[in-house]
């Protein structure tokens, strides 16, 4: 009870921490306002077409005191005034998450504030959470779907409150951003390759070819048939001319990432009748792609569907997505041990 009234009365800042993957981040939250979100990328993976893990916790290390240190100094507080320490648990790199699990575990005990662990999927969708000061936003209501979709996942939740979340469809096999890295790859792009294939795509026909989609029953999706299909289909039409690929990236890109955007949709709708709900958000790195965000905000005019879509900055890995989840984890007292350690892999 004193705690509830405590809370009312005075802001909660909470310090969120990721480190899952690529991207070093630390953000502070005025209860679920951001005061501040700093994101270092790593550059040294671009030469080598993937995020190499060795490589990617050696420059969580190197990185993450100086992001911690100016996010600190963008919210303009001192460490001194943090509530509790919200961090990525998982799943992610083992080597990555230990950077961040390692820091969060000593700063909160330095500091004597409570400890939260956050799934870094749940964060995903509890990014639609996160207020700017002075920008409207409209928060989801509960229950609402929401289509997960990055490098490492591609989920359709049905999300019931802050914390209990559903899975009913994944993929089998690849994730919807690694479907569009690895086209990229065949493509000749840089890592990583979605966000050059929605560039280009922006100039291009997305009817220009077709690519064969592997059809899985129910709410689940698969994409690896679609890398096989363009791999083919390329091998034939270089046979005939060396410059195909050069010559046609823009109608490539456009239809690659319409057969992509197409099977995600379709698997959205399919959710959305099951289950009769059409309150529906895109979350994770994939639904920064125009395609899809077009898509499903046609979706408002046709289907009457309530969407939400995300600001950019809280579509890729970012730390104020961990920071509002360890808001709503700090108002349940739902705090972690100094025993914890991370997860690589498991569910949301
Ligand atoms: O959520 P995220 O930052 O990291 C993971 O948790 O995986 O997602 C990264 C993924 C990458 O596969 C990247 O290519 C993809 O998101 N991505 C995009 C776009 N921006 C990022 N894919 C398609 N179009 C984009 N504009
Ligand atoms: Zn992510």
């Amino acid at each position: 009870m004193n705690r509830l009234i405590s809370f009312t009365l005075m802001p909660v800042y909470i310090l969120g921490i990721e480190s899952s993957c690529d991207d070093t981040s630390a953000s502070v939250l005025m209860d679920n306002v951001v005061l501040s979100n700093v994101i270092a990328n790593q550059q040294v993976h671009k030469d080598f077409g993937g995020v190499v893990p060795e490589l990617a916790s050696r420059a969580h290390q190197q990185n993450i005191i100086p992001v911690i240190d100016k996010a600190l100094k963008n919210a303009n507080i001192s460490k001194s005034e943090l509530s509790a320490i919200a961090f990525t648990r998982g799943p992610g790199l083992l080597g990555s998450l230990l950077v961040g699990t390692s820091f969060a575990k000593s700063f909160s005990l330095g500091l004597n504030i409570p400890l939260i662990e956050v799934n870094h999927l749940k964060a995903h969708i509890l990014a639609h959470f996160v207020v700017q000061s002075g920008k409207e936003k409209v928060l989801p209501q509960f229950p609402f779907l929401c289509l997960t979709v990055s490098g490492g996942h591609t989920q359709i939740v049905i999300v019931k409150s802050y914390s209990e979340m559903q899975i009913i469809g994944q993929t089998i096999d690849d994730a919807a951003g690694e479907a569009f890295d690895k086209s990229a790859k065949i493509l000749g792009l840089e890592y990583p390759g979605g966000p050059l294939i929605d560039k280009f795509a922006k100039e291009g026909n997305p009817d220009a070819f077709t690519f064969a989609k592997t059809n899985v029953p129910g709410l689940d999706f698969s994409f690896s048939g679609l890398k096989t299909s363009i791999l083919y289909f390329l091998r034939d039409k270089l046979k005939e001319d060396p410059m195909f690929m050069q010559d046609n990236l823009p109608d490539l890109c456009a239809s690659i990432q319409s057969a992509i955007v197409n099977t995600l949709m379709i698997k959205l709708k399919a959710a959305s009748k099951q289950t009769g709900i059409t309150e529906v958000a895109i979350a994770g790195g994939v639904s920064a792609n125009s395609g899809l965000r077009k898509a499903i905000s046609d979706m408002q005019e046709s289907a009457g569907w309530k969407v939400h879509i995300p600001e950019f900055q809280f579509t890729t890995d970012n730390a104020a997505m961990i920071a509002v989840a360890g808001y709503y984890k700090f108002l349940d007292g739902t705090f972690a041990e100094q025993t914890v350690t991370p997860y690589s892999r498991g569910g949301i």
